[in-house]
């Protein structure tokens, strides 16, 4: 487990890091998930051990990473957000320079390397210089780095900047496959969608602070609404609205012969016990899709502002 306790960093007046606490369990994807400038980076750093905080503490498996700085950094693989890779230099020696720092030699370095191009899907590449790769290459080669030494906890600083969305998708399903071999996960972004298709607990991070932690379903709860039902089928809107009307706990958002819109209130009964009685032979639903309010919504409900801005 990999524990964060009022952790705390300032730059003269900025409160970078302003005493956040969270834990990441064994084999789970946590996701800190915040604006640009709410402090991700600088709580990687710490985390890391390359920048010392100004109280609260770090425990990997129990260690503290900096009374033990040594035996931690072998625990952990660091994806820094700025891409770390020598352009002249091919994949392959990229990563050679790597592994040495991590005392990896010979046959030893060799398997390594291979095992780690193969994972971010670069063994072909191995050869070519990095100025010859495309960004979402450039942002695997560096992934890769951090997976070198097989650490049991990888961090990644907004692995997926500036690529185009279909590598950002290879770089998810990597960090899909990584965690699912065994590795947890830190993952920092300021994308919800990636933090929604990932993770499987999210910390909404802002101004140094945690407002919120917990699963999907937990923090979408925050937002004070449930899920959105599409139903779809032969009822004609006239119907709907009067069978609705003996429904508690749902309400209409838009209602139109054979097409309608509800949003479950967060207090009323569970789609457990609404689901059948929508989907009542007589109602004419053939299909009810769910869609949980999103990220998006919670981190407006905690903010007042959007994610984006
Ligand atoms: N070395 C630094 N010196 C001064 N201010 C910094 C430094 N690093 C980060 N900051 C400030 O700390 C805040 C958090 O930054 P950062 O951790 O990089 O956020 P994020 O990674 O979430 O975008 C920002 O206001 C940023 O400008
Ligand atoms: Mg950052």
């Amino acid at each position: 487990m990999l524990s964060v306790r009022d952790l705390a960093k300032r730059f003269g007046e900025i409160r970078a890091v302003d005493g956040i606490s969270f834990d990441v369990q064994d084999g789970e994807i946590f996701g800190l998930l915040g604006p640009n400038g709410a402090g991700k980076t600088t709580t990687i750093s710490m985390i890391s051990g390359v920048l010392a905080p100004d109280g609260g503490q770090v425990l990997v498996d129990g260690q503290d990473v900096w009374a033990r700085p040594k035996q931690v950094k072998r625990l952990l693989g660091v994806v820094p957000q700025e891409i770390a890779v020598y352009e002249d230099l091919t994949a392959r020696d990229n990563l050679v320079f790597w592994a040495s720092l991590y005392g990896l030699r010979g046959a030893q370095r060799r398997a390594a390397i291979d095992r780690a191009l193969e994972r971010v899907g670069l063994a072909d590449r191995a050869a070519d210089r990095v100025r010859t790769f495309s960004g979402g290459m450039k942002r695997r080669l560096n992934l890769s780095m951090g997976l070198i030494h097989e650490p049991k906890f990888l961090l990644l600083d907004e692995p997926t900047v500036g690529i185009d969305p279909q590598a950002r998708l290879a770089i998810l399903e990597i960090v899909r496959e990584v965690a699912a071999s065994g590795t947890t996960v830190l993952y920092t972004t300021h994308y919800m969608d990636e933090a929604e298709k990932l993770c499987d607990r999210v910390a909404i991070i802002d101004h140094g602070r945690i407002l919120a932690t917990g699963t999907l379903d937990e923090l979408t709860r925050l937002a004070g609404e449930g899920e959105l039902l599409r139903l779809t089928g032969s009822f004609t809107a006239d119907a709907l609205r009067e069978r609705l009307g003996a429904l508690d706990g749902v309400e209409p958002r838009r209602l139109a012969d054979g097409f309608a819109l509800l949003a479950r209130r967060p207090d009323g009964p569970g789609l457990a016990q609404l689901l059948p009685r929508l989907l009542d032979a007589e109602a004419g639903v053939d299909d009810v899709a769910i869609q949980r309010p999103s990220l998006e919504a919670v981190f407006i409900a905690l903010t007042g502002r959007a994610l984006r801005d």
